[in-house]
């Protein structure tokens, strides 16, 4: 299935940063083009990321620049462009970055024409660009998430330059999102909507990194929409890190100025979409409005991720969360019993500092009855900058492991659970590609999140389809087409 670069002509563009930096594109372009005629083959990029949806959507741009360019899209490091786009989130991301980053020396070594670059999260930690000034002289050019928009610029000075090239900024208020994009899938699409948290839980490197919650306007995220649809997707995911703060930063008399449900509904009336995700809301201000939009909305998924975090009062407390378990499960009872059909997934932070065995015992308690349809556990990581970081009663490794364990073990059996009660139901899926392990067998997706495999022909992906949920394999579905 081809995918088109959207955003590539000046014609589709009106922004005009964005026009300018497709001007930058251009002189990419010659010099690949020389450099290609005198190595006589084609040059090669490879765009590794690491952490969130936005990441994946920026490196969908990161992409479509290189190619643009003329590079020719690689899945090897040993390219001639090398682009990190990275996380930072836990140290664990941080770690891989760097290990990947000190395999990729050896190429260039071989390489003199190699260009290695790094950006997102992680850049805009001060002592990160210092440690990678320090000891990974071989990197050429750093640059952070304010100004991605900027990468054909930087990467013309780049191959201009043999000096490492760092631009980095601290803020801004600018959004530069008209860039030409390559989709990962043709027929599906995150979006950002929103840049940045205001919440500062106390864990959490975000608001450092990301800066102040920033929305596109309502326009702008529409006509990205319009235009996805019109290029061929059916399913979008609305992006931000804290979706339901959508518009708050807007005036009052702003006519900018509308709600995240708003907003969703309106996404839900583009032509062309038939399937409306988003990711993340924030348990705190999960609105009743919200809830009516979805319920009468069948486009938005029935899948609400809805990260808990702890489910101890006082862990809750400092961690900054502005919630109690009691609201939490109020809540999760509120979204059950308006829409039965929902899957409510989470994100869980075990050893958080101060947490001990009775506190964790208080977590899987919530998980047992919220029936969670899936989490994501982590193992808390210290963030140099944050609150919590500084916290004196940090919990001890093994510790941290035993609960861990504990705790994913009932995450597990919740979500066996809850996958099991799909058995016999017929579910219209996306069929998002051929099975990994078995080519006789189709992917799709559900509403709800929950994958099935089946038989099927590949002329299905892309396309709805009507699939019967025959043998629950734990968090997955064997199943069949079913032809209405
Ligand atoms: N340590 C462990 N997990 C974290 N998360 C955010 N910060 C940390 C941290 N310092 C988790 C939270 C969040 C998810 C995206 O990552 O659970 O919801
Ligand atoms: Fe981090 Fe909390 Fe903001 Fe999520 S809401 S990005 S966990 S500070």
């Amino acid at each position: 299935m081809e995918i088109n670069i959207l955003n590539s002509s000046k014609e589709n563009v009106q922004d005009a940063e964005s026009l300018k930096q497709l001007e930058y594109i251009d002189k990419v372009k010659e010099k690949v083009d020389t450099l290609s005629a005198e190595l006589g083959r084609k040059l090669t990029a490879c765009v590794v990321t690491f952490g969130c949806q936005m990441n994946a959507r920026d490196s969908e741009k990161l992409l479509a620049i290189l190619k643009l360019a003329g590079y020719e899209e690689t899945e090897s490091e040993d390219a001639d462009f090398v682009i990190y786009n990275t996380c930072t989130v836990r140290d664990n991301a941080d770690q891989r970055v760097l290990g990947r980053l000190g395999q990729c020396s050896a190429f260039k070594k071989k390489n003199p024409n190699m260009k290695i670059a790094i950006c997102g999260c992680m850049m805009q930690e001060q002592s990160a660009v210092e440690k990678i000034q320090k000891s990974y002289r071989f990197v050429d050019l750093i640059f952070g998430t304010h100004n991605i928009y900027k990468f054909a610029e930087l990467l013309n000075t780049t191959l201009d330059s043999d000096r490492m090239i760092i631009d980095i900024w601290k803020e801004t208020d600018k959004i530069v999102e008209d860039l030409p994009v390559m989709r990962k899938y043709p027929f599906k699409s995150g979006v950002n909507i929103m840049f940045g948290c205001n919440n500062f839980c106390t864990y959490c490197i975000v608001p450092y990194v990301r800066g102040r919650e920033r929305s596109r306007s309502p326009r702008d995220i529409i006509r990205e929409c319009e235009k996805l649809a019109a290029d061929g997707v059916k399913e979008v995911m609305l992006l931000g890190q804290n979706v339901n703060s959508y518009g708050l930063d807007f005036k009052d008399d702003d006519p900018n100025k509308i709600s995240f449900a708003k907003l969703l509904e309106m996404v839900c009336e583009v032509e062309g979409i038939e399937r409306v995700r988003f990711m993340t809301p924030h348990p705190k201000d999960f609105s009743d409005e919200l809830l009516d939009v979805i319920a009468s909305n069948p486009k938005i998924a029935r899948h609400i991720h809805l990260p808990l975090q702890a489910g101890n009062n006082e862990i809750l407390r400092r961690m900054n969360r502005k919630y109690t378990r009691e609201a939490y499960l109020e809540l999760v009872d509120k979204i059950r019993t308006r829409l039965p059909e929902v899957a409510i997934t989470t994100d869980i932070i075990v050893g958080f500092p101060g947490e001990d065995r009775a506190a964790v015992e208080e977590t899987i308690d919530v998980v047992k009855k919220a029936h969670f349809d899936n989490a994501f556990t982590f193992i808390y990581s210290k963030r140099t900058g944050t609150p919590a970081a500084s916290f004196e009663d940090q919990v001890p490794e093994d510790v941290v492991k035993e609960n861990f364990d504990a705790l994913l073990k009932v995450v597990q059996d919740s979500a066996k659970d809850q996958a099991s009660k799909l058995q016999g139901r017929v579910e219209n899926v996306l069929v998002e590609g051929v099975n990994e392990h078995d080519s006789s067998l189709l992917t799709g997706r559900m509403s709800n999140n929950t994958l099935v495999h089946f038989p099927g022909d590949e002329s299905l992906i892309g396309q709805f389809a009507e699939v019967s949920l025959d043998e629950c394999h734990g968090f997955y579905y064997l199943g069949k087409l079913v032809n209405d």
